[in-house]
């Protein structure tokens, strides 16, 4: 089934920390439930990209559209209520409060059963339901934030570095539920042969700018452009 809506585009985005500027004239687009991965070496502004998206640094210039509706005079709460969905790099659950507790949060007035939506796409939460947050792997507390996440309904969701610290096995159980998912998505990942094998389209960020944007597959054999950007050598 193809989407309707999820439709992202930034043009000319420049933002950072108050008057420090760290990403500048961004410009990148995802069609209704595609999927992009947003790669880049440590520090040069993926986290803040995605930061800026949700509204919560300081924008200087650009655009944020989701689905013809400019969204950067929006404050973070109205960019959520307009579909924009948050997994930030930090993992934010209640580690105080149960694994169902912490689902409740992301209900965001929908009926209580809608929590079999997350326990379908994670069966393991399932059987954690009463176990809390702070007891969970680290993989658990992953699925979790994407499950909270994925509770309000986003058509759009952006994910920072979910397999950061997961063990590969976990990472491809993360993956397989992630790519069940037909919201659009922007995949920020240091793990690049897994990101450019589920996402369609590729943004390399160096020092807060966009130095590359194309297809995936042709970014996946570009061992050169990876090697200068990335700094990575994938096996062929
Ligand atoms: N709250 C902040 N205040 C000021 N500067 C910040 C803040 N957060 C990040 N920075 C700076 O912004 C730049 C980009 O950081 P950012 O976290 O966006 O990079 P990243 O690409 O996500 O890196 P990583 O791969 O390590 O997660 C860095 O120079 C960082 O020091
Ligand atoms: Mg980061």
């Amino acid at each position: 089934m193809r989407r309707t809506e999820g439709t992202l585009e930034v043009t000319g985005l420049t933002a950072g920390y108050g008057e420090t500027r760290i990403v500048e004239g961004l410009s990148f687009a995802v069609p209704a439930g595609g999927r992009m991965a947003l790669l880049g070496r440590n520090g040069m502004g993926k986290t803040t990209t995605l930061a800026t998206l949700v509204g919560q640094t300081t924008r200087h210039a650009g655009s944020i559209r989701l689905d013809g509706v400019e969204l950067s005079g929006l404050n973070s709460s109205a960019r959520a209520a307009a579909g924009l969905g948050y997994v930030p790099q930090t993992r934010d659950i209640f580690r105080s409060l149960t694994v169902e507790e912490n689902l409740v949060t992301g209900l965001k007035g929908r009926p209580r059963s809608a929590l079999e939506e997350a326990y379908a796409l994670f069966p393991r939460l399932k059987e954690r339901r009463g176990n809390g947050g702070g007891a969970l792997s680290g993989g658990e507390q992953q699925m979790l934030s994407v499950a909270r996440a994925l509770l309000g309904r986003p058509t759009v969701l952006l994910l920072d570095e979910p397999l950061e610290g997961l063990a590969p096995v976990i990472c491809d159980q993360l993956m397989q539920a992630l790519a069940q998912l037909t919201v659009t998505l922007i995949l920020v990942e240091q793990q690049v042969d897994r990101a450019l094998d589920f996402a369609q389209s590729a943004v390399i960020l160096e020092r807060g700018q966009v130095v590359h944007e194309g297809a995936a597959a042709d970014l996946r054999d570009d061992h050169a452009l990876m090697e200068r950007h990335l700094g990575v050598a994938l096996a062929v």
